[in-house]
């Protein structure tokens, strides 16, 4: 296992960021072009969606260089305000190593001490069943694109009811 400090996400640390997020996100075929999770969090950045607080980074000591990155932006279910999570990032060459799993305790846990009520993602439930998610619909709540199905998960936090109906993550994630 890696050893990793996870923190806030300073000004001084976007640029390491994004060049997490586009090597994590990297595909075969997309030549120059950065991956669309690149753009869609340099969007994010800027939406009035984005919380500052739940913008994570793995940093390894002791130079504290950035090899994670999570974040959570305010989404809502049938209008009230939940938590949706993504990108999650690892830089390739530090993957496997507890670094994604690190930051989805550290994201969760800030996420619930902001009494928040539920984040929810678009994943594979092989990865974030281990975190307590578990299929939106069981929790009432449906997805943006009804095909997404298990894919689309919850995780209810302690604070709150959990609101039912359908989920809207912020804007940026619309045009996706
Ligand atoms: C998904 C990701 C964040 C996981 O981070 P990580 O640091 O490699 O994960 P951890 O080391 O904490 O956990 C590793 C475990 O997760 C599993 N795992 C990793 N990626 C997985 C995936 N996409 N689906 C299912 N399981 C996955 C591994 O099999 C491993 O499980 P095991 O130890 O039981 O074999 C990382 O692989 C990544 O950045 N991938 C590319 C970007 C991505 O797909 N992000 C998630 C969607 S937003």
């Amino acid at each position: 296992m890696a050893v990793v400090l996870v923190r806030r996400e300073r000004a001084d640390d976007v640029a390491a960021v994004r060049a997490v997020v586009s090597a994590a996100f990297a595909r075969p075929d997309s030549g120059d072009r950065p991956p669309v999770e690149v753009g869609l969090l340099d969007e994010l950045r800027v939406d009035e969606g984005w919380i500052p607080a739940l913008s994570l980074v793995a940093t390894e000591p002791p130079i504290g260089e950035v090899v994670g990155h999570v974040v959570c932006t305010r989404a809502t279910v049938d209008g009230a305000p939940v938590l949706g999570l993504g990108p999650l990032a690892v830089r390739p060459d530090r993957q496997r190593r507890g670094v994604g799993t690190a930051l989805m305790h550290a994201v969760v846990g800030a996420a619930e001490a902001l009494e928040e009520p539920l984040v929810a993602l678009l994943g594979d439930p092989a990865y974030y069943g281990r975190f307590g998610f578990g299929p939106a619909s069981e929790y009432g709540i449906a997805a943006p694109d009804p095909g997404w199905g298990v894919y689309f998960q919850a995780r209810p936090l302690g604070a709150g009811p959990v609101p039912a109906g359908a989920f809207s993550y912020a804007a940026p994630f619309h045009g996706l």
